[in-house]
């Protein structure tokens, strides 16, 4: 289960901290609008956890630099990402919102996190592969990515970490990072639990339902965004790929097109996925609901998206009061990991 941190004075006495909300962190990138993956395999979870939680949300934008991105868009994108997130329900009063190139800590200790992942974990990593083999030019950053990720969440003690399934592998590095880091320098970081939500955890392209929906998507058909016009919505789900037998049934192996519908139906309703195929005999009725589900969702989000965006001075004002909240905590746990490991302090 989470780790319990323990404190360890310079005199060699240990202190453990009273921490009695649990802290949760998590990380989106801001390379381009997002799609209905992210909005229901993570954003969402983002915005439940900040009730009863001590929530801390970051817009990686050093990460997006791992692939080569336009200067300008980058600036844009990460002030639209910081509105998404608000439009979808991120209340900068309930949560620390700020993005990663603001607390300079994040880069200081993704470099300690290298010099603790091993070449051989990094070369493990699927998405590296994944990314590597459809880049002309790989950076070293691409590589190196899955410590900078584990340097994120250590650095704010964090319990709980609300992701997708995609990043089940991130997270075990980051794990393996902290407690390889705690043995060999002594208790340092809370070793970080990731919590991956029943539904829609994978949410999959609608044009090739065995590939999970992604921004490098081969059609433009199979992904949805959070921002797309509301009738292309609807007619993408309408050209959702089925299969031919028209049983409707949640069957990920057989059946993966009619799944993930349902996965997306149950994940936007609330109610259980097999109840879901239970009121349904044809495939039509079941994407028309679905569409009509998500563009009910996704209406109200891009309403509020459109009045965040008119004011860039205030969604900049939201990013520079996150990122103080946000250095309050890093740097103490920066200074803490430079301490351990044999760093000379400045002071
Ligand atoms: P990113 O920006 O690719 O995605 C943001 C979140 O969306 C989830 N996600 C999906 N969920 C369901 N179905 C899909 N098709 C789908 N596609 C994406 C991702 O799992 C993720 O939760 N490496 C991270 C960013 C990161 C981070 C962190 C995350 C950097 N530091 C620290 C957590 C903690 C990434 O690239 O996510």
């Amino acid at each position: 289960m989470v780790g319990i941190l323990r404190w360890r004075r310079r005199d060699g006495t240990t202190l453990t901290p009273r921490m009695s909300t649990q802290r949760v962190f998590s990380g989106i990138q801001p390379s381009g609008d997002p799609h209905l993956g992210n909005l229901l395999g993570a954003i969402q979870n983002y915005v439940r956890y900040q009730h009863g939680h001590d929530a801390v949300y970051c817009i990686v934008d050093l990460h997006a630099l791992t692939t080569p991105k336009d200067p300008d868009e980058l600036r844009a994108n990460t002030l639209r990402m910081t509105n998404l997130l608000m439009a979808a329900g991120l209340d900068p009063e309930r949560c620390i919102l700020f993005a990663q190139s603001h607390v300079p800590e994040h880069a200081q200790l993704g470099w300690l996190m290298e010099t603790t992942v091993s070449f051989g974990e990094l070369s493990r990593m699927t998405q590296f592969k994944d990314k590597a083999d459809r880049s002309e030019f790989i950076s070293a950053s691409l590589f190196t990515y899955p410590a900078l990720q584990a340097a994120d969440i250590l650095l704010y003690d964090t319990n709980f970490v609300p992701v997708g399934d995609d990043q089940r592998q991130h997270l075990e590095l980051s794990r393996d990072a902290a407690q390889r880091f705690n043995s060999r320098f002594g208790e340092t970081f809370v070793v970080p639990e990731h919590v991956i939500p029943e539904i829609a955890a994978r949410v999959m392209d609608l044009q090739r339902p065995n590939d999970k929906m992604s921004k490098t998507a081969a059609a433009e058909n199979g992904l949805i965004y959070v921002l797309e016009d509301l009738k292309s919505i609807e007619k993408k789900f309408k050209r959702a790929v089925t299969d031919s037998d028209d049983e409707v049934r949640l069957d990920w192996e057989n059946k993966p097109g009619v799944s993930n519908l349902l996965e997306i139906l149950s994940a936007v309703t609330g109610t259980d996925p097999h109840e879901l195929a239970g009121n349904y005999t044809q495939y039509g009725a079941l994407k028309v609901d679905t569409a009509e589900a998500v563009v009910e969702l996704v209406r109200p989000i891009q309403e509020r998206f459109a009045e965040l965006n008119a004011d860039p001075a205030e969604t900049m004002r939201i990013l520079r009061t996150g990122a103080e909240k946000a250095s309050a905590i890093a740097s103490v746990v920066y200074d803490r990991a430079r301490d351990a490991i044999g760093l000379l302090g400045p002071e």
